[in-house]
């Protein structure tokens, strides 16, 4: 079984991606839905919350742990990996490497919560891959709670995700990464503000790939074993907004129970 967590719902990009390279594998989500956001934290309590959530999702029979959260991929993979016995995947690393291989003049966006930003994992991880690359980071705080609430298509999260790509659009960058797992729930309207020529690179997209190449038949781990596609999902909190906006990103109606951490 593969466990998944984020701060919230923005995971579930993940868990989509997941699903349709591993329709086999069974999935254990957790949404920390009562401690969201993780992006205004500190590293130590981001660091604690993602100790707890991988706890939970060993109680739940994970023998594998996705990271679905740029946030907590920035500052708790270290501790997460170390305290976890059995394999550990982050966002960072594989959206960083993708963004490599789209990107024509390295000319880098980078958008993402303020606390990722703050981090500079992105710049730092970027520069190892390919020295010369400009990198150019935005934190665009509202977009969480937006996603969190369903507000994909209104005029008012245009707006907002107009303003926050503008400086962006002024370094003219070639490649942006959605920092973030809420943020490929705006993809389109990302797409649309900072223009059609520049590539969009989805980490949560990365991190499906990297975790099937580990889990595919003759893949390293291949002894993990397929399950029957099931997809178990946890919150903290109340789960009826979670629900509605669950059902968007997997268009499928879907189950949550309540996780006791
Ligand atoms: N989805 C999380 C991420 O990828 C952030 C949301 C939050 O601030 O809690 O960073």
């Amino acid at each position: 079984m593969i466990g998944v967590f984020d701060s919230g719902i923005g995971g579930l990009t993940v868990v989509k991606a997941l699903r349709e390279q591993l329709p086999h594998h069974d999935i254990v989500y957790l949404g920390d839905t009562a401690r969201t956001p993780y992006g205004s934290k500190s590293a130590a309590t981001i660091t604690r919350y993602s100790l707890n959530n991988t706890d939970f999702l060993q109680r739940q029979g994970a023998r594998l742990i996705v990271i679905a959260c740029n946030t907590a991929s920035s500052y708790a993979f270290a501790a997460v990996r170390d305290h976890f016995d059995g394999p550990v995947f982050e966002v960072i690393g594989p959206g960083a490497r993708l963004a490599m291989q789209r990107s024509r003049r390295f000319r880098i966006g980078v958008i993402g919560t303020r606390a990722t930003v703050a981090s500079g994992v992105y710049e730092q991880t970027i520069k190892v891959l390919q020295p010369g690359a400009r990198v150019y980071a935005t934190a665009c705080p509202l977009l969480v709670p937006l996603v969190e609430e369903g507000w994909v298509r209104k005029p008012e999260t245009a707006m907002i995700v107009r303003k926050y790509l503008h400086p962006l659009k002024m370094k003219q960058i070639d490649t942006l990464i959605l920092g973030c797992t809420h943020y490929p729930v705006l993809r389109q309207v990302i797409q649309r503000k900072i223009g059609a020529r520049v590539a969009l690179v989805d980490s949560a997209e990365a991190v499906a790939g990297q975790v099937c190449a580990c889990l595919g038949a003759d893949g390293a781990m291949g002894h993990m074993g397929e399950g029957r596609g099931v997809l178990k999902i946890f919150v903290t909190d109340t789960a009826e907004q979670f629900r509605k906006t669950a059902q968007l990103i997997l268009h499928q109606p879907v189950d949550i129970d309540q996780a006791d951490l």
